[in-house]
């Protein structure tokens, strides 16, 4: 199975996102937009695991001690990619933000001391709005928006008839 930690945000929030989403769609001369129901926040892409893997990440989930923490949307960024780069609406770092990145070291050490071998890439996080977009636009602050959270989930990533399906497989909450 293809296995990645993310959180997963309300209606609230899932419609700013598809306002950017559509907002970048619009303006863009072409691109790969995510589906609605697939805008996420990745805390850690683990890739193919087998059933002892999976079982080991549920187990540091649920060794994770974290409280219910804020995310801040507060820019459109990009990855430039040849063929198309990767847009993205960006989580504000500052000071008062750590709790993010508190969970996510308090879960990759806990992944690694499990076996896992991690991407050594510095965790941006970011939720994906389009892949292999071409558009004129510039990366730009926005006007912010917030969600406290309160779970994290396991998801399964799968293409089923074609579409690419994201589904919860487990859920640790605060
Ligand atoms: P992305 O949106 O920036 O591609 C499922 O693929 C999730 O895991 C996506 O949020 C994706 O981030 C993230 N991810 C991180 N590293 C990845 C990798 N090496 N391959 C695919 N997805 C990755």
């Amino acid at each position: 199975m293809r296995l990645f930690v993310a959180i997963n945000f309300n209606d609230e929030t899932r419609s700013r996102l598809i306002a950017l989403r559509d907002e970048l769609r619009h303006k863009a001369e072409r691109g790969k937009f995510s589906a609605p129901e697939n805008l996420h926040l990745t805390l850690v892409f683990l890739g193919e695991c087998d059933a002892e893997q999976t079982a080991k990440t549920k187990a540091a989930m649920d060794a994770v001690i974290f409280e219910p923490l804020t995310v801040t949307i507060d820019r459109l960024g990009r990855f430039r990619r040849d063929g198309g780069d990767v847009w993205w609406a960006g989580v504000r770092q500052k000071r008062e933000d750590e709790p993010l990145l508190n969970l996510y070291h308090d879960l990759t050490d806990k992944l690694i001391v499990s076996g896992f071998e991690l991407e050594k890439r510095k965790y941006s996080p970011h939720v994906t709005l389009g892949r292999e977009v071409t558009t004129k636009e510039s990366p730009r602050e926005i006007e912010s928006f917030s969600e406290t959270l309160s779970a994290i989930a396991l998801m399964k990533s799968e293409r089923i008839l074609g579409k690419l399906t994201y589904t919860a497989i487990h859920e640790k909450d605060v």
